[in-house]
């Protein structure tokens, strides 16, 4: 018999029954019920509706059931509808009467929104931990190969050269910045909703600043209609992993193009590559891949929650049922995503030789040339202006700006010397950076250290 059944004259329809059920997926949601149901059973009885021994019993047989649960032995039923049923059918099984006093002073809307909050605080603090993992793991090759030199790139074209471990902190920093929103989505996911009925409050004394401390959130919510029906927690944490996501797919992007015959400055390994049933020559970057082709997952799941709620009216509508496979997935794929991320990087080895070679093309020196001219108190315009004209030459001679003989510099300006294949090294151009967050040995060392420091802070804060 369903909970709600007094009203009705006939049965659920099949399939009503399986149009409506959320247990197939929101079983996942199984812990933390029956950690927010713990937290009402206490407050229950801390405020005289329950005795302590009926409170004693009802907590014992949700130990149980999260035993069964996390040995695999619960029993989920189509007919439970969802998780919050399910776990007060098994409580009703071994308790009988007692175990429908539980629900007293609480609906279900306000349940699944602390169910999910919860959720959300434990997704948070994973997430964070593999991102903490990705992160060290790129501050580690920038450790061991950051000094390596390869073309930095605008437009996808070799525009000037860069250090190895400059490219790989880009990536740090915006993981950092993933981990700083997430804090940030945190403290808005622990504001409690449950004590606040189906929509209106309780008829109750509820103590709940007591549910507050027990459940780890920071506020309680302060307006029982907006707490049942908000899902801006969702939306938030939504879309903080698609941004992830789409860092990973530009880490995915740079990886995939570094690892083509035409660069070849990287060899991902064999663990992390595939082949292909029909060319036996074949070695796939398909990590890289399925990392770049599963953000398109993720910032769907973000338009699908944008657009369940847009136009919902207040407050609960079976609408927001839909807020949990999305979040889920998000989730799952970013956890998946960061976990073979860090075995992949850490495997990846560097074609150093490939990459040296490719920094001599492509002209990489020409802004170091034109800075020269500037020294030379030319204004920068005009700097760049011969400097222009002297690729061109090159470009014409097939010879790179160290070939060209000082003769030929001194035809598009006679302030050139021999001075200038002093600057036109890449090593030289990279020293020659001298502006806070720049490419140079001593600024990418400098970051690389800062990075390191917020990173062991920030382990040592989530001990
Ligand atoms: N399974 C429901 C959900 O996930 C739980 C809340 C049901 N509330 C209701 N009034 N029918 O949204």
């Amino acid at each position: 018999m369903k909970a709600w059944q007094g009203r009705f004259s006939e049965k659920t329809d099949v399939l009503m029954e399986v149009f409506n059920a959320s247990i197939p997926y929101d079983q996942k949601l199984c812990l933390e019920d029956i950690e927010g149901s713990v937290a009402h059973i206490q407050m229950l009885t801390k405020i005289r509706i329950l005795s302590e021994s009926e409170c004693d019993q009802l907590l014992e047989a949700l130990v149980q059931i999260k035993t069964d649960f996390i040995e695999g032995n619960l029993s989920f039923e189509l007919s439970d509808e969802d998780i919050h049923m399910c776990i007060e059918r098994q409580l009703t099984e071994k308790l009988g009467d007692l175990a429908k006093k539980m629900h007293t002073a609480r609906s279900r809307n306000d349940q699944v929104a602390t169910d999910l909050r919860l959720y959300v605080k434990y997704a948070i603090h994973r997430i964070k931990e593999e991102l903490k993992n990705v992160m060290s793991t790129l501050i580690k090759l920038t450790e061991q190969h950051g000094e390596l030199i390869l073309p930095g790139m605008t437009h996808l074209q070799k525009a000037q050269p860069i250090l190895l471990g400059f490219h790989l902190n880009a990536y740090v920093h915006m993981f950092k910045r993933d981990i700083e929103r997430l804090d940030d989505v945190l403290k808005r996911t622990l504001v409690l909703p449950l004590g606040s009925g189906a929509l209106s409050g309780t008829n109750y004394e509820t103590d709940r600043e007591f549910m507050k401390e027990k459940l780890g959130f920071l506020e309680v919510s302060g307006n029982a209609l907006d707490a049942v029906s908000d899902r801006d927690f969702v939306i938030e944490m939504n879309s903080v992993l698609a941004i992830v996501m789409m860092h990973y797919s530009r880490l995915s992007e740079d990886l995939i193009v570094w690892n083509t015959q035409a660069f070849d400055f990287i060899t991902i390994s064999d663990a992390f590559s595939t082949g292909s049933s029909l060319m036996p020559q074949k070695k796939n970057p398909d990590a890289c891949e399925l990392a770049r082709g599963k953000t398109g997952r993720v910032y769907g799941n973000l338009m699908n929650i944008l657009t369940v709620m847009k136009g919902l009216s207040l407050s609960y509508n079976k609408d927001m049922q839909e807020d949990k496979e999305g979040l889920f997935d998000s989730v799952e794929t970013v956890e998946i995503v960061s976990k073979v991320y860090n075995k992949m990087l850490e495997s990846i080895t560097f074609n150093v030789d490939n990459m040296s070679k490719a920094t001599e093309s492509g002209f990489l020196n020409a802004t170091e040339l034109a800075d020269y001219l500037v020294s030379k108190n030319i204004p920068f315009r005009d700097a760049h202006h011969i400097t222009g004209a002297v690729v061109k030459y090159c470009i014409d001679q097939s010879v790179g700006l160290m070939g060209l003989d000082l003769k030929t510099y001194q035809r598009y300006s006679p302030l050139i010397e021999m001075d200038v294949y002093d600057c036109l090294s890449c090593e030289v151009a990279i020293k020659n950076k001298k502006s806070y967050g720049s490419t140079s040995y001593l600024e990418v060392k400098a970051d690389t250290k800062r990075l390191g420091e917020w990173l062991f802070n920030s382990f040592t804060d989530s001990l």
